[in-house]
């Protein structure tokens, strides 16, 4: 269950709220924090609990002039095991491309960082039934040139149409996405959309998870607005540590 901070947080209230939560030990399941970069060198100090956490954003160069990136290299030296990857805010606001997602999938192999890839369709793309078509591209393009994938990777479905909105996808849609990412992943690459864990994400709060983390083809949430209250964040856990013990 991984909680994106966003641009959100300041240092007293990101320590309150991971410390708040450092007691929680789900059994099944694995909870992981994405703060904006500067917190990074906090996260390792304070007590987490069993919680791990990771980036918002890698580059995809090691080390160099770039000014006002960061490197999987000092997110890993920071105690990062995780880095998110082509959130689609990353995709829409910061032009990032599925393409430019391949090099730094390949960077957080490089330093041991495990990349969540983030794909998902826009409103406009749904409404004009291209959705499957835009998944599987954003797929490909990011992948295909990766093969044979023997390093981790976690994929997150995250409606573009449902984050932040309010809006979650219904159970019956975010399956048929799940289950087709699965089927593309496969295809490349026998037995890959098996092994993969495929998160979901768009307004997950406590009222909806329930019915979303208890379909076997969801294996796990990406959550934003809820995830920065320690309640909200405390029950989505809990219900999808049930939703895996059931
Ligand atoms: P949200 O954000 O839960 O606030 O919709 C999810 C995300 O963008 O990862």
């Amino acid at each position: 269950m991984a909680g994106n901070w966003k641009m959100n947080l300041l240092p007293n209230s990101a320590q309150t709220l991971v410390e708040a939560l450092s007691n929680e030990k789900p059994q099944h399941t694995q909870v992981l924090y994405f703060p904006s970069a500067p917190l990074l060198g906090c996260m390792a100090q304070w007590n987490l609990g069993k919680a791990q956490f990771g980036s918002q954003n890698i580059y995809s160069q090691s080390s160099g002039a770039f000014t006002g990136e960061i490197s999987a290299e000092l997110v890993h030296a920071l105690g990062g095991q995780f880095t998110l990857l082509g959130h689609s805010e990353r995709r829409t606001l910061f032009g990032e491309t599925s393409a430019q997602l391949q090099d730094k999938i390949v960077a957080a192999w490089k330093h041991q960082l495990t990349p969540i890839l983030c794909i998902g369709e826009t409103l406009e793309e749904r409404e004009s039934a291209r959705h499957f078509e835009v998944i599987q591209h954003q797929l490909l393009d990011s992948l295909n040139e990766l093969l044979p994938i023997t390093s981790p990777l976690i994929l997150a479905y995250e409606p573009v149409w449902a984050i932040g909105t309010g809006k979650t996808a219904s159970v019956d849609q975010a399956v048929e996405v799940h289950q087709f990412i699965r089927r593309v992943l496969n295809e490349l690459q026998s037995g890959l959309g098996d092994s993969t864990s495929i998160l979901y994400g768009g307004s997950v709060n406590a009222g909806n998870a329930g019915e979303l983390f208890s379909q076997s083809d969801i294996d796990g949430g990406l959550v934003g607005g809820a995830s920065l209250k320690s309640e909200d964040f405390r029950s989505i856990i809990h219900i999808q540590d049930q939703c895996l013990h059931g």
